[in-house]
């Protein structure tokens, strides 16, 4: 054995390895031989599993009450919608530059065209299907509406037009706006 070359034995050695490869391959029924195991074996809460460890057993944490994730801002004016109009100022307001529009555009084309239209006309392609009038985004009423206003309704809803602040997230909420603003520029 001693005149075997390093060569021959590291030939050797990938052979025993890839004999564990092959074993390991044929029974798919039965987990791999874990040779080195440091991440399967963890403490770390495995998703959708209970765990004792906490008192309901359940391993999906809820956050704590009165707590909300870093960088999201309560919204103030839920009961309010005057208030939001006055209060909740646009941090870009007139912001009519590419890139804000670009976000705003992807965002109200994405949920808003479906009824408000693409051009805000309020003849988006189910608003002859939906119950009840699609209302234009382009009217008197909406321009004369301070940026407050319109971001109330995305965030809470409107008689028969749902909240939308799942789907607009709160940073991209005034693009949408200044959006809005820009295509009420676009149709005289
Ligand atoms: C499923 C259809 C639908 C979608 C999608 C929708 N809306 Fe509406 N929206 C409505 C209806 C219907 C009304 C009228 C609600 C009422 O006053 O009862 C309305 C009202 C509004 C108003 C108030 C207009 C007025 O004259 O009172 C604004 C502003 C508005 N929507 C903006 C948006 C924006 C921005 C989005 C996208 C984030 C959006 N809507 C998505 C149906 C929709």
């Amino acid at each position: 054995m001693e005149f075997l070359s390093f060569i021959s034995r590291m030939r050797i050695l990938v052979l025993i390895l890839s004999a564990f490869g092959l074993v390991s391959c044929t029974d798919k029924s039965k987990p791999n031989i874990e040779l080195i195991q440091d991440m399967m074996e963890q403490p770390a809460v495995k998703a959708q599993k209970e765990e004792k460890f906490f008192k309901n057993g359940i391993s999906e944490l809820v956050p704590p009450e009165n707590t909300v994730p870093v960088g999201f801002k309560p919204y103030k004016f839920k009961a309010d919608p005057e208030a939001a109009g006055l209060k909740n100022l646009n941090p870009l307001q007139g912001r009519l530059d590419e890139e804000t529009l670009a976000v705003g555009k992807k965002f109200f084309e994405t949920n808003c065209a479906v009824c408000h239209g693409y051009s805000g006309k309020g003849d988006g392609p189910i608003s002859s299907k939906y119950p009840t009038k699609i209302p234009a985004l382009v009217s008197d009423k909406v321009r004369n509406w301070k940026d407050g206003s319109i971001y109330h309704v995305i965030t809470m809803g409107q008689g028969q037009m749902g909240p939308y602040a799942s789907h607009v997230p709160q940073k991209y909420r005034w693009q949408v706006v200044n959006y809005i603003r820009k295509i009420q520029q676009e149709t005289k």
